[in-house]
């Protein structure tokens, strides 16, 4: 069975930026075309030499859709939340957000909080801190990304791959939140896997 992943968030977050850059390795700039209802893609992706293939759910963020893209809640596997590092109303959501996954999503869901955008130095609303401890208070695991440049990326949807492999092939204790550990062990550079797509973003110094 393929892995279902779903991207939440508020419009304009950048959920269809991370699929297409994560699906094409590219990034779509210029005109915000809002997603309508639910979209979805797949890919295949290698975890430990087996190949897994990924469906990956693009949401609208938009209100007037919330009730459509409930529905699709119960069968996600893994939920990638986002929220933009320029939209300081789009980070105080993200509470409302982990209300509705409460509500709607099966309770051993693998959650990933990503602070999108982390590209835009300048422009600046939340700080990775503020990100980090609201991860923190929900036991999640966070890191920030860029559609644009690319950070964290492939990181973000391999570290869920692999959770999801390993619970499916019940070689990890699912209580555990390993997609953590994982990810910090990755940011630390302490692991020789190939694809960590990590850049100092130049404007804002994180990475
Ligand atoms: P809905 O479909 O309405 O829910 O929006 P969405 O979350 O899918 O947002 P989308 O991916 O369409 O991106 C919205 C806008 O943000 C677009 O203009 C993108 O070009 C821009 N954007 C997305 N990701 C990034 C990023 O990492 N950096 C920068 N600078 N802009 C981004």
């Amino acid at each position: 069975m393929a892995p279902k992943v779903m991207l939440l968030g508020d419009s304009g977050v950048g959920k269809t930026c991370i699929l297409m850059r994560f699906r094409e390795g590219r990034f779509l700039a210029g005109n915000f075309i809002s997603t309508v209802g639910v979209d979805f893609r797949t890919k295949v992706v290698s975890i430990d030499e087996t190949k897994v293939k990924l469906q990956i759910w693009d949401t609208a963020g938009q209100e007037r859709f919330r009730s459509v893209t409930h529905a699709y809640y119960r069968d996600a596997h893994a939920l990638l939340l986002l929220y933009d590092v320029t939209n300081k109303t789009s980070f105080d959501n993200i509470r409302a957000w982990l209300g509705e996954i409460k509500e709607y999503a099966q309770d051993d869901v693998v959650i990933m909080l990503l602070g999108n955008k982390a590209d835009c130095g300048s422009e600046r609303a939340v700080r990775r801190e503020e990100g980090e401890r609201l991860a923190r208070e929900y036991n999640v695991a966070f890191m920030e990304t860029s559609a644009k440049s690319g950070q964290n990326v492939e990181l973000a949807f391999m570290a869920v791959a692999r959770e999801l492999k390993y619970r499916q092939s019940g070689q990890r204790d699912t209580n555990k939140f390993s997609v953590q550990d994982y990810v910090r062990e990755k940011q630390n550079g302490k692991s020789s896997q190939p694809f960590t797509q990590q850049q100092q973003c130049p404007q804002c110094n994180t990475n």
